[in-house]
C-alpha cells in the first residue's frame, strides 16, 4: 500500500487518506489523497516512479511544477525526493472534478452533451494555461516574454487536464480548469543549456501526437488544446481523427469548429499560437456575450469591429496567426525538441 515516507519531512507534513489509483500509471508508483497537516486541506501524492528519480526524467516534472503558478496550471505544494533510495513524491493541489477524461466518459454513458458556453470557458482556461507555460505571466510584454523559461507540456490530453472547484472564490461552484501532469514537460532554459537530452523525454502519447511528432515544438501543445477541445464535443476520450473541418461536431457553432481548426493546423506553420489564441478566443466570447444582447446594439458594435462588413471570421484567424508568427520569431523562442 502507499504510504508516506516516514523519514522525510514531507512525510510528516501529510497524512495518508486513502490510494486512489489501482495500477501505478506510466509515470508514478502511486497515487494517493493526503491530507496537509499545516491547513487541513486534502492534496494529491504522486509517488515518483524510481526510473524518473534515476534518469532525472522526473526532475523535469519538479522544475516546471515549481516554476508555474496560475489559475490554470495544477499547483505543486511540496516536493521530496530521496536520489540514493530512489523514492519520491510530489504533493499536489486536489482537482476534486477529477480529470476530463473521466467526465467525458460519465457524459458519453448519459447520451448528455456538454454545453458551448462551457466548452468555449475551459476552451479559453486551457488556451490560459498554455500560453502562461509558454510566455509567461505578461503576454502582452515582449520583453518579459523573452526573459521567461517556457515550459512545453507536451502531453495535454483529456487524463492530464483536471477540474477544480474554486475555493473562497466570488464565483461559488464554478469549476475551474487546471493543466496537470506535467512528467513529459521540458523547459526551453534546460534544453538550451544541453542539461538535458530532450531525446530522454520521448513519453509523450502516441494517440495524441500532432503530426510534426516525433520533432515537437511550442505550436504542439496548441495542436494537443484543439485535441482536447473536440475530445470534449465528441464525448470521446482519445483523439479519433475526427474530420478537422468539423472536429466540434454539427452539433456546436461554426466559430467553435473553426477555433479548433484553427489550433489543429496539420502544418504547424500555420497554426496559431498559444498566446494569440487566448486573445482570439476571449473575443469570440465577447462578440457572443454581445451577440446576446439587444439587437440595436449589437449591429452598431459588430459593425465597429468587423471592419466594413467584409472581415470574415476566417480571414481574422488567418491574420492573427501570421500576426503571432511575427511576434514568436521576433522573440526567437521557437525550439524545435526531438523526441
Ligand atoms: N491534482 C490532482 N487532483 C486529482 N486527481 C489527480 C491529480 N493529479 C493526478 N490525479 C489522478 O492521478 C492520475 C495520474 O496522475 P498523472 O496523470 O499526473 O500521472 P501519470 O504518471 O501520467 O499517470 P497516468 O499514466 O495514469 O496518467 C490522474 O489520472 C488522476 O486520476
Ligand atoms: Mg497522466
Amino acid at each position: 500500500m502507499l504510504r508516506n515516507n516516514p523519514g522525510s519531512s514531507s512525510g510528516s507534513r501529510f497524512e495518508f487518506i486513502k490510494r486512489l489509483n489501482v495500477d501505478n500509471g506510466g509515470m508514478n508508483a502511486g497515487i494517493a489523497v493526503v491530507r496537509d497537516r499545516k491547513n487541513g486541506k486534502l492534496c494529491i501524492e504522486k509517488r515518483l516512479d524510481p526510473d524518473c528519480i534515476r534518469t532525472r526524467l522526473a526532475d523535469m516534472e519538479i522544475e516546471a511544477l515549481q516554476q508555474l503558478d496560475h489559475p490554470n496550471v495544477n499547483r505543486i505544494i511540496d516536493v521530496f525526493v530521496d536520489y540514493n533510495l530512489l523514492q519520491g513524491s510530489i504533493f499536489l493541489e486536489m482537482c476534486d472534478g477529477g480529470s476530463l477524461d473521466k467526465l467525458i466518459g460519465r457524459h458519453s454513458v448519459d447520451g448528455r452533451s456538454i454545453g458551448e458556453s462551457q466548452i468555449w470557458r475551459w476552451f479559453i482556461q486551457l488556451a490560459k494555461a498554455v500560453a502562461y507555460c509558454h510566455c509567461g505571466p505578461s503576454l502582452n510584454d515582449r520583453e518579459a516574454r523573452s526573459l521567461w523559461n517556457a515550459v512545453y507540456h507536451r502531453d495535454i490530453k483529456p487524463a492530464n487536464v483536471f477540474l477544480s472547484r474554486i475555493e473562497n472564490g466570488t464565483q461559488d461552484g464554478e469549476v475551474i480548469l487546471k493543466l496537470g501532469d506535467f512528467g513529459c514537460a521540458i523547459s526551453a532554459c534546460l534544453i538550451e543549456n544541453g542539461v538535458v537530452d530532450p531525446r530522454f523525454a520521448s513519453r509523450y502519447t502516441p494517440e495524441f501526437a500532432p503530426p510534426e511528432a516525433p520533432l515537437l515544438n511550442k505550436k504542439s501543445d496548441v495542436y494537443q488544446v484543439g485535441g482536447v477541445m473536440a475530445c470534449l464535443c465528441r464525448l470521446k476520450q482519445t483523439w479519433q481523427h475526427f474530420d478537422k473541418d468539423q472536429a466540434a461536431g454539427e452539433e456546436y457553432s461554426s466559430k467553435l469548429n473553426m477555433a479548433i481548426r484553427y489550433c489543429m493546423k496539420s502544418n504547424y506553420q500555420e497554426r496559431i499560437g498559444a498566446a494569440a489564441l487566448v486573445k482570439r478566443l476571449e473575443k469570440e466570447r465577447r462578440e457572443d456575450v454581445i451577440e446576446s444582447m439587444a439587437e440595436n446594439v449589437v449591429e452598431s458594435v459588430i459593425e465597429s469591429e468587423i471592419e466594413d462588413g467584409v472581415k470574415s471570421n476566417e480571414v481574422e484567424w488567418v491574420t492573427v496567426t501570421m500576426m503571432e508568427d511575427a511576434i514568436e520569431h521576433s522573440v526567437a523562442d521557437v525550439v524545435e525538441i526531438s523526441c
